[in-house]
């Protein structure tokens, strides 16, 4: 280990307390950020030189001692020092140890402009590999969705947990398709959003040598360069955007845990978990636990959790940067990290379980769920809708009380008859709703070739 000297020790006549480096240091969590802090670096000498603010042979020695740096990180090898309070302070006093050129590195920049750019690296690395274990969740839900219509599957939809009218199960997976489609685009908002690059803001207020921002800023491939150097040091919106992206994808993950939590129970016994992506229990043998599906429900608790305990951090925060700003990067990690393991997973989940067709059927073929088709069937000929749902509701109620089947009810009714009562035939509910979007056979197809389209555009 390096001797304990910080970064800013020669304002001070005595060290700092364990009390402090405990709470003040943000290595233990920001050395995954090593990389992009790197990247960064890299950038900023290049442009040092380029203004005449590093010679050539300087500039040579820095970016080797940058790349053993990253090689000892990457490796594992590093050695951390006593003084190393953040990722930042840990490769400057390294890179310096491996020549002293490095000591002109932070040249024209802090670590305030310096994190908050490092940040934004992670942030648009993080984005961009989120969406394409999305995109993999998608694509398993919309291949189960092919298979599931051409067997021709179909189940009850409901609406307040009640059986409401039947739809194919391919129409019932794809609408989770749909939402998470809409969290590839707020995910993509907030991509946006971090691609601004802050490098050269300084401390808050720029520099006074003659710095080249737009230059790190293309070195670095970010998309636009900041404005205003207060903004850019103290704006951590981006992070709060990208919480957020995660917080309704957790709540999106959430509905659908619970869901498949629903299905997987005997009292609906819709499908069967693979015995991979199930739990037994440690005392009752016959158990089959859905534990996927109860974490993916469970963990929209600390992604919602990240999102407003961070926001309220920078609630009331004076410009520009403040210490309360280096609890950006927990919130931040952990929803990441949270969201890919749990998508992960629930792709495996999905992948590999079984659906229970005739359960399935049996419960979207109670002649009850025909009662709107009933009320079309009127419709059609010419009863005005409102009378129509008066006299079908009257057949349901009388069958329920008489203890009558609903099919003789509808059979002896003058308006109704036997053509009508072939509505409440086993199967015959679920092509009929073949509106646009609807839950029909026809309609279904046509729209798994537009989600095949815009999940194929996602690749
Ligand atoms: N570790 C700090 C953070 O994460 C880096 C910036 C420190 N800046 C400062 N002026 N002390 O925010």
């Amino acid at each position: 280990m390096a001797d304990g000297n910080t970064l800013w020790h020669g304002r001070f006549a005595g060290g700092p307390s364990e009390a402090l480096r405990a709470l003040n240091d943000s290595l233990p969590f920001d050395r995954r950020m090593f990389k992009e802090d790197i990247a960064g670096s890299r950038a900023h000498v290049q442009m040092l030189q380029a203004v005449g603010l590093l010679d050539s042979a300087e500039l040579s020695e820095i970016l080797l001692a940058l790349d053993t740096v990253e090689e000892e990180m990457e490796q594992g090898k590093f050695d951390w020092a006593e003084s190393d309070e953040d990722i930042h302070t840990a490769v400057e006093r390294r890179a310096t140890e491996l020549t002293p050129a490095a000591a002109k590195m932070h040249t024209g920049r802090s670590r305030n402009d310096q994190v908050a750019n490092d940040v934004r690296l992670v942030a648009i690395g993080e984005i961009d590999s989120l969406t394409e274990v999305l995109a993999a969740l998608i694509g398993a839900l919309l291949s189960r969705a092919q298979e599931a219509l051409e067997r021709e599957i179909y189940l009850p939809g409901y609406t307040h947990l009640q059986r409401a009218q039947p739809v194919e199960l391919a129409h019932h997976l794809a609408a989770y398709c749909w939402m998470f489609l809409r969290d590839i685009e707020r995910l993509g908002d907030a991509r946006r959003r971090a691609d601004v690059s802050v490098l050269g803001a300084g401390a808050l207020a720029g520099s006074s040598l003659p710095i080249d921002p737009q230059m790190v800023a293309d070195e670095l491939g970010f998309s636009k360069l900041f404005a205003n150097s207060l903004d850019a040091v103290a704006d951590r919106d981006f992070v709060a955007d990208l919480l957020y992206s995660l917080s309704v994808l957790g709540v999106h993950i959430s509905r659908m845990g619970e869901e498949l939590c629903l299905w997987a129970s005997r009292e609906f016994n819709f499908i069967e978990l693979d015995d991979a992506f199930s739990t037994g229990s440690s005392m009752m043998p016959q158990k089959k636990n859905p534990d996927i599906a109860e974490l993916a429900r469970g963990k929209a608790g600390r992604l919602i959790g990240n999102l407003t305990g961070f926001l309220t951090t920078q609630k009331g925060l004076p410009l520009t940067y403040n210490k309360d700003l280096q609890e950006d990067k927990e919130p931040l990690f952990d929803s990441c990290d949270t969201v890919r393991l749990t998508l992960v997973a629930l792709t495996g989940m999905i992948n590999t379980l079984g659906f229970n067709v005739e359960a399935m059927q049996s419960s979207a073929d109670s002649p009850y769920s025909a009662a709107t088709d009933l009320a079309d069937f009127l419709v059609e000929r010419g009863v005005p809708f409102r009378h129509a749902h008066a006299t079908v509701a009257g057949l349901v109620r009388k069958s329920l009380a008489d203890e009558t089947e609903l099919v003789e009810l509808v059979q002896a009714h003058s308006d109704l008859g036997p053509e009508a009562a072939e509505l409440l035939q086993r199967g015959s509910g679920r092509n009929r709703r073949n509106s646009h979007g609807g839950g029909g056979a026809v309609a279904v197809a046509a729209q798994l070739a537009k989600l095949s389209e815009l999940v194929g555009a996602l690749r």
